[in-house]
């Protein structure tokens, strides 16, 4: 039997569905109201584009992309994140140079060859937000206000992690200092962190290794050495959700997974769906556009796991709604079928297109969560009636066809 790859899901049960279009539609709804637009970019692109925007220290580009060389001989990949594909499109279809406001969302799949575990796939869904041309902080309070009442809306419950990763002013002589402490620990810390120190060092504050962990708690700290602009920024930004009740927590090893951040980095976590703890995560990242051949243009920006989120939603009570209708007697069936086709025009109806006892069919429309159990036998059928239970308020009628209509 072919089964489907390691970390690839189906879905397939009305329960699953539901939780995920539920979360589609109300995160559209929030992004609408916040005036951001939808955007589509291609799955598949060009490996050079996450090579130079989400960075080749990472652990995405380094170990985990689906990368291969297709039939013209191009060097593709199935993409890792949304982010690299929108500011591709935003550079391609000369935004940068148009000016002004430019907002995006849009969800999707997406890969990564990680290992699977509960809350970490291989192909994976987001729901994520951009938006380019704006400098001021107050843009990064509004993206994590979204997540906040995307979140809140939802009935999730969240902590907020954040940090500064200064700008080109601040990080490289922080980078500098931090070189000197690991430096200082080498013969001690791990492989991969030997590694992150030659091409990206502050990853090594990430490294989820017990003893590496222990040993950057004495590492200087970004938070403490920033310029008076990224200062300021952090400052604004804290007070903006201070204003509006949203809480937070200082986290100076918060990096992300990502090379293109700078300033503004933040993520949800949640405390009820284990070790894969991250439900959003996002931030600034004011020289990727330059980075991808654009303008300099400042830009922001947030994704949400749609998978481990779809564990955390409160749906809301299901009402039952529309028609289901049964035959009694087989000759009854056809008139069914197509009383069935004229109410589809305006409600939900599904019908059985066997003859059934009525036990049978009562069991069926509960089941199908319909509001009105409709039945035609043979009686019915001579006095041109329709035998309806209310199956909501617990009513039953006779009413003619016409009436049915
Ligand atoms: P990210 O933190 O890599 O950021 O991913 C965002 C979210 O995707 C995570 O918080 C998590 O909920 C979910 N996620 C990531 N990997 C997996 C996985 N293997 N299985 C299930 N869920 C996963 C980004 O991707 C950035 N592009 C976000 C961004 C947009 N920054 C600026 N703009």
């Amino acid at each position: 039997m072919i089964k489907s790859l390691r970390g690839m899901n189906d879905i397939l049960n009305d329960d699953e569905y539901k939780r995920f279009t539920y979360f589609i539609k109300s995160a559209t709804d929030t992004a609408q109201k916040y005036g951001f637009h939808f955007i589509e970019t291609p799955i598949l692109e060009e490996t050079a584009l996450f090579k130079r925007s989400v960075g080749e220290s990472s652990d995405i580009v380094g170990k985990e992309m689906y990368q291969f060389t297709d039939k013209g001989d191009n060097d593709v990949c199935l993409r890792p994140e949304g982010t690299a594909g929108v500011v591709r499109a935003f550079v391609q279809n000369k935004l940068d140079r148009a000016g002004g406001i430019h907002r995006y969302f849009y969800h999707g799949a997406m890969f990564r060859y990680e290992r699977p575990q509960k809350g970490r796939l291989r192909q994976f869904h987001q729901f994520g937000v951009e938006s380019f041309g704006v400098e001021s902080v107050y843009e990064d309070a509004t993206m994590i206000m979204m997540v906040a009442d995307i979140l809140n809306g939802l009935g999730i419950g969240y902590r907020l992690q954040l940090n500064s990763l200064g700008c080109k002013e601040c990080m490289p002589p922080y980078r500098n200092n931090l070189v000197n402490f690991i430096q200082s620990v080498e013969d001690e810390i791990c492989e991969d962190c030997k590694r992150r120190k030659e091409i990206n060092p502050i990853r090594v504050l990430d490294c989820k290794n017990e003893k590496c962990q222990s040993l950057y708690e004495n590492a200087p700290k970004l938070i403490h050495s920033l310029c008076e602009s990224c200062k300021n920024d952090f400052e604004r930004l804290k007070k903006i959700l201070n204003i509006n009740n949203i809480s937070y927590e200082i986290d100076t090893n918060l990096v992300r997974g990502l090379d293109y951040y700078s300033k503004t980095a933040f993520e949800f976590v949640s405390d009820n769906i284990g070790s894969q703890s991250a439900i959003a995560g996002g931030g600034r990242y004011d020289r990727l556009v330059e980075f991808l051949d654009g303008r300099p243009t400042p830009a922001v920006g947030f994704a949400m796991g749609i998978e481990r989120l779809m564990e955390l939603i409160k749906m809301p009570e299901e009402s039952r709604d529309g028609y289901y209708l049964g035959a009694m007697d087989d000759e009854a069936v056809e008139l069914i079928i197509s009383l069935t086709q004229q109410k589809r025009k305006s409600s939900k109806a599904t019908c059985e297109y066997r003859a059934r006892n009525l036990k049978a069919h009562l069991k069926n429309a509960d089941k199908a969560n319909a509001q009105y159990c409709c039945i035609i036998g043979s009686n019915e059928m001579n006095n041109q009636t329709i035998w309806i239970k209310d199956l909501e308020n617990k009513t039953e009628e006779t009413i003619s066809l016409k009436e049915f209509q």
